[in-house]
């Protein structure tokens, strides 16, 4: 039997079989139905596979938008979240062995296109305060954008049963929650110097 939903069905069931998590009362979600997850599990391992491209990518870009910073707020910033993105490639390769799945590698034209308009607009700005705000804000671009694949990616684990891997990719995203709170610290203190 598919145990697909078994992160809802556990310590939480009540005595007719009827679990009290949250899932519980949306509707369209029968608990005499056994939904076959697969086409979810394809779709879960393929993002996957995107966002271990992506991850690739920004190691090989981040270290361009540290070059050109300015503020040394935000170099120690970016140089942290370089060393965090490090360990997110590392994280979703050990996902993958612990699925037991080959990496299928995909393209991620968004954050490539990102990264290219980023070299535009740092090329055509001067040193200083003009080209930091330039470089903070393809930084938050490009964290956003992994944060709603992580935050998507986590629940999908859930689902899935995939208690251990949703835990990891948590602590990923957690990472890239906490830089772009940073940037806007960063940001925030171009408007008032005093606020750092
Ligand atoms: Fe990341
Ligand atoms: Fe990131």
């Amino acid at each position: 039997m598919d145990n697909s939903f078994s992160y809802m069905r556990n310590s939480k069931d009540g005595e007719n079989g009827h679990h009290n998590n949250e899932f519980n009362d949306e509707p369209g979600w029968d608990d005499n139905e056994s939904p076959d997850l697969s086409e979810l599990r394809n779709l879960f391992e393929t993002e996957l596979g995107a966002m271990y491209c992506i991850e690739n990518a920004l190691v090989e870009a981040w270290p361009n938008l540290i070059k050109y910073a300015t503020s040394p707020t935000l170099t120690e910033t970016l140089t942290d979240h370089l060393q965090c993105t490090y360990k997110h490639v590392a994280k979703l390769f050990e996902i993958h062995s612990l699925l037991g799945k080959d990496i299928k590698q995909r393209e991620c034209e968004t954050v490539k296109s990102i990264l290219r308009q980023a070299e535009d607009v740092i090329s055509h700005s001067r040193k200083g305060l003009v080209r930091d705000a330039a470089i903070i804000l393809v930084a938050k671009k490009i964290e956003h954008y992994e944060i709603s694949i992580y935050d998507t990616l986590y629940a999908y684990a859930m689902i899935l049963g995939e208690k251990k891997v949703a835990c990891m990719l948590n602590q990923n995203l957690e990472d890239e929650k906490r830089t772009d709170l940073n940037l806007t610290a960063v940001s925030a203190s171009f408007i008032n110097p005093n606020t750092i």
